[in-house]
């Protein structure tokens, strides 16, 4: 393992006014998002759809410290021959890719699932190193709801993503680990709260028995939240407030940074609530986003596969990339989202 490669890529990872976009939707996710545009979920429509995001120098320039891929991506060449890979680190960004293989049901554990992907992943891993790759990521998937999280599912998934993130860090990949609690449900934002802080709590102590280098790794949490069918859903004030809160009493300071899911926020939403958070530092950590909807969603409806539309959806990218920038160091401003 190259420790000081490591921590230098997920320094780079969270570097001031950057953030990672997650363009790593498996083939059910982009099919789905494709589906509410009207366009065809075809190998050549998700390379273009992407490759538009990956040419939006600005963006990538200056708010995208790096891409996660799905393993189609990482393998696809743009329109003129270019691998996408390349394109990414023309543009000054890193390449990574998703190395999870998506959940199952957890056995005993009705409601509750449980991440693939171990068996193998030092040999993807390698074959992902060879074709660029620079980080990983892993979700594991939290839900609540009556009588659950429960203890087994917690630990299990939290075994699965320590175990991934020390084999990242053994083939000089940096690991995102990211265990989300999903906002899907009706729960207000302190049962939120207890869960995540469970959850992240018991990550931690994983990481620690399998020897995982904090510094050589970022977090990708969820914000505590309220549910989005809760009857009284929490302010953004309370959402930094506790999210603040909840960070500081189960992260330690020596990891390298902090990059939120999106996990269903409005667009907008997903900005505010970042700033808010970062407006309450000095933190321990660069606080950032890895939004994969929160910074899509208007580009994506906007592109609608249509060619003449490339150049407003890479504005549109462009403009949620900057307006997220801002909020990763606390200097977001409502009126900028109206001048624009
Ligand atoms: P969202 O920001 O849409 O939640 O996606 C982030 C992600 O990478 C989920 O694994």
């Amino acid at each position: 393992m190259n420790k000081d490669q490591l921590i230098k890529t997920a320094q780079a990872m969270v570097a001031r006014g950057k953030g990672i976009l997650a363009a790593d939707e498996s083939s059910g996710t982009i099919k789905r998002r494709f589906d509410a545009i009207g366009v065809e979920s075809t190998e050549n429509n998700r390379r273009d759809y992407r490759e538009m995001l990956f040419r939006t120098t600005q963006a990538m320039r200056s708010n995208i410290s790096g891409v996660i891929l799905y393993d189609e991506t990482i393998r696809q060449n743009a329109r003129d021959g270019t691998p996408l890979v390349r394109l990414i680190g023309e543009a000054g960004s890193l390449p990574g890719i998703k190395v999870d293989k998506g959940t199952t049901p957890l056995s005993f554990c009705p409601g509750e699932v449980i991440t693939e992907g171990l068996d193998g992943l030092a040999g993807r891993l390698q074959e992902y190193g060879r074709l660029g790759a620079r980080f990983a990521k892993w979700r594991a998937v939290i839900d609540i709801a009556d009588g659950i999280p429960t203890y087994s599912a917690i630990n299990t998934n939290s075994n699965a993503l320590a175990r991934y993130a020390a084999l990242c860090q053994e083939h000089d990949i940096v690991p995102i680990v990211e265990p989300e609690v999903l906002m899907d449900g009706d729960h207000e934002i302190d049962r939120c709260y207890a869960v995540t802080d469970w959850v992240l709590k018991t990550v931690f102590s994983d990481l620690y028995y399998q020897r995982v280098v904090l510094e050589g790794m970022v977090l990708k949490p969820n914000m505590v939240i309220s549910g989005k069918k809760a009857a009284r859903r929490a302010g953004p004030e309370e959402v930094a407030e506790k999210t603040v809160r909840m960070l500081k009493n189960c992260v330690p300071p020596a990891v390298a940074g902090i990059a939120f899911l999106s996990g269903g926020q409005d667009d907008e939403e997903a900005t505010v609530h970042l700033n808010l958070i970062n407006q309450l530092g000095p933190l321990s950590w660069p606080v950032t986003f890895s939004y994969g909807r929160a910074l899509q969603h208007e580009p994506q409806k906007l592109w609608a596969g249509k060619p003449e539309n490339v150049a407003a959806a890479q504005c549109a990218f462009a403009h949620r990339s900057r307006m997220n920038g801002l909020a990763a160091i606390g200097q977001w401003k409502p009126d900028l989202e109206k001048a624009a």
